[in-house]
């Protein structure tokens, strides 16, 4: 046991770049060898919960990540959430997927969106029900972790509702007993011995400050309460996002949910912020709409390829906010409009229009990393703009985004 924990570290730190990250943080990294990029795909919640947990609604999106394009794009992952499996185990104590939702079982399923050339996940909870209500896999996690493997899935999302609590079993608990950690950890090594690789969505609602040791576990870790189909939603969890940004990385990123782009909350400005806050942050950028419905200006915001390359850089480094010269420092909790972070060739400098309609300008030298006695040349991913120069300016609507990428080597 302890020669093969030496083995799987070793073989962790070969995998990854090493001048990307320092030993102790490749060392609490999880070794599943997934998620090397944020995960890019789709999950049923935000389009109506549980009336989009079917066969159909999985098998339909996969045919539209392809007809759309989508999935020449990257977008890869089918997840159907809550509401999938019966109300009970069966006599052996197994998830059994409800028979009116997936008439012929979860492997049909996942065989045929395999065939699309695509991934399938589900979605489960550390408790003893999940938040709808249904079986979870508190005491059954190696079962669990089995059946998903012997279906043949490729992405679990593990929820935190009706986990051991000071008051009672409620669904959320305010009063949670112990650390979530426990529970991530244990599900971890249970989908790790499981003998598929099984990427591990951890979704403890930013709890226990989970972005300080989420990546030893999983790929990716929710850092807050759910999104809304809101700018307030969105704006706040981006805020939330900022001062984290140093705990994403290859193979471990921060989730700041799943998106709401096509759920007639947000207006094209809001979607265009919402895609590129996500995307340069490093976030998971999972579809939550129905795509069979989608208006052609969310379908080009979510196919822009320059805004999914950045999120894709190898590097895995997320962004961060920065402060240009003469402007006023980030408040805690507030959506700032100036982002920057590293890419494997370069700089990217997202500005959002997060008080309403702003010019907002900055130099390249208010910039960490930048020179200001350089001219950059750089490219707008939204637009396709190019310029060069020391310094630049925009015009932007209310809550809109321009994404700049400059290359420096
Ligand atoms: C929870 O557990 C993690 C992982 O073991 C640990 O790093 C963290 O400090 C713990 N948090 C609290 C609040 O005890
Ligand atoms: C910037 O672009 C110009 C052409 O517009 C090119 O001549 C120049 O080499 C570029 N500079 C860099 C540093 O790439």
């Amino acid at each position: 046991m302890l020669l093969e924990i030496l083995l799987s570290l070793s073989a962790a730190v070969l995998a990854l770049p090493s001048t990307h990250l320092d030993a102790h943080q490749l060392e609490r990294r999880v070794n599943n060898g997934l998620g090397k990029t944020p995960a890019l795909g789709w999950n049923s919640w935000n389009i109506g919960g549980c009336a989009y947990a079917s066969e159909k609604a999985a098998l339909d999106t996969g045919k539209l990540f392809v007809s759309l394009g989508l999935k020449d794009l990257g977008y890869q992952y089918v997840n159907i959430d809550d509401c999938w499996s019966t109300k009970n185990r069966d006599s052996s104590g197994n998830l059994v997927p409800d028979p009116s939702k997936f008439p012929r079982g979860m492997k049909a399923v996942t065989d045929d969106l395999h065939n699309m050339g695509l991934k399938f996940g589900l979605y489960g909870c550390a408790g003893t029900q999940t938040c709808a209500g249904y079986p979870a896999s508190q005491g059954k996690e190696t079962q669990d972790a089995k059946k998903l493997a012997d279906w043949g899935v490729d992405y679990w999302k593990h929820d935190n509702c009706y986990t051991p609590c000071n008051n009672g079993n409620p669904q959320t608990c305010g009063s949670p007993k112990g650390n979530s950690s426990t529970y991530y950890k244990t599900f971890s090594n249970a989908l790790l011995g499981s003998g598929r690789p099984i990427l591990f969505s951890l979704c403890n609602w930013g709890r226990d400050n989970v972005w300080a040791w989420g990546a030893g576990f999983g790929n990716s870790w929710r850092m807050s309460t759910d999104i809304q189909n809101n700018w307030g939603s969105v704006a706040s969890i981006a805020a939330q996002a900022a001062p984290i940004a140093q705990y994403a990385g290859p193979g471990g990123f921060n989730d700041l949910d799943m998106m709401q782009i096509g759920n007639n909350g947000l207006s094209e400005n809001e979607e265009r912020a919402h895609m590129g806050i996500w995307a340069i942050a490093k976030s998971p950028i999972i579809l939550g709409t129905d795509l069979a419905k989608i208006r052609s200006s969310s379908l080009n915001i979510i196919k822009n390829k320059a805004i999914l390359a950045i999120n894709q850089d190898p590097l895995g480094k997320a962004a961060t906010y920065f402060t240009p010269a003469g402007k006023s420092k980030p408040q805690n909790g507030k959506l700032y409009p100036y982002w920057t972070g590293p890419l494997t060739d370069g700089v990217v400098i997202g500005v959002v229009a997060a008080d309403g309609a702003a010019t907002l300008s900055f130099n390249f030298g208010d910039v960490p990393g930048l020179d200001a006695t350089k001219t950059y040349n750089w490219t707008e991913a939204w637009t396709g703009t190019t310029g060069s120069g020391k310094a630049v300016s925009t015009n932007l609507g209310s809550h809109d985004m321009r994404v700049y990428r400059l290359k420096t080597a």
